[in-house]
């Protein structure tokens, strides 16, 4: 059984980015990790996985796109637990609308954790936040298996 699913949607990469570090810090950690671009390829088994990530950015005023909407439909339940992640821009709406996408996800999905929210790029200053974030999933996560 591989440990984490991170499933994202992402159009000019920012999520992407986001997705790449997170993995790559869970991995770091001697952790199986698999990626998934929601809308290509084949849906994963989500049942597979211990724990789930999800990321998003966020469409206009504050919406999910559509991709993300249809992938969760297809997922059909609710995994226990998911970690959201999301990208955003406080230009379309100021802190009201910031990274609305992610916030409705992780209310959907009952996330035991905040959700990660970053403004365009994670490189540079706010990749501590994705380091902060992916290292708090873990000790959640972790304290679940005991
Ligand atoms: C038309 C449009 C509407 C947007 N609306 C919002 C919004 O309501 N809230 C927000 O936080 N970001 C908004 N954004 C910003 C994107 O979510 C942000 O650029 C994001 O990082 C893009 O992710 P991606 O690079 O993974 O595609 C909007 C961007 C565009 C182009």
């Amino acid at each position: 059984m591989v440990s984490f699913l991170i499933a994202y949607t992402s159009w000019s990469g920012n999520t992407e980015e986001v997705a790449e570090l997170i993995a790559d810090k869970i991995s770091r950690e001697g952790i199986e990790v698999d990626t998934h671009r929601i809308g290509i390829g084949v849906l994963p088994d989500v049942n597979k996985y211990e724990a789930f990530c999800i990321g998003s950015f966020t469409w206009e005023k504050g919406s999910t796109p559509d991709e993300v909407k249809d992938f969760v439909a297809a997922i059909g339940f609710k995994p226990v637990p998911v970690y959201v992640f999301g990208t955003g821009d406080t230009q379309f709406g100021g802190d009201e609308l910031f990274c609305k996408a992610a916030e409705k996800l992780a209310r959907f999905y009952h996330s035991p954790f905040e959700p990660l929210k970053i403004e365009q790029s994670p490189r540079g200053t706010q990749e501590k936040l994705v380091t902060n974030w992916t290292k708090g999933v873990l000790d959640h996560w972790r304290h679940l298996q005991e």
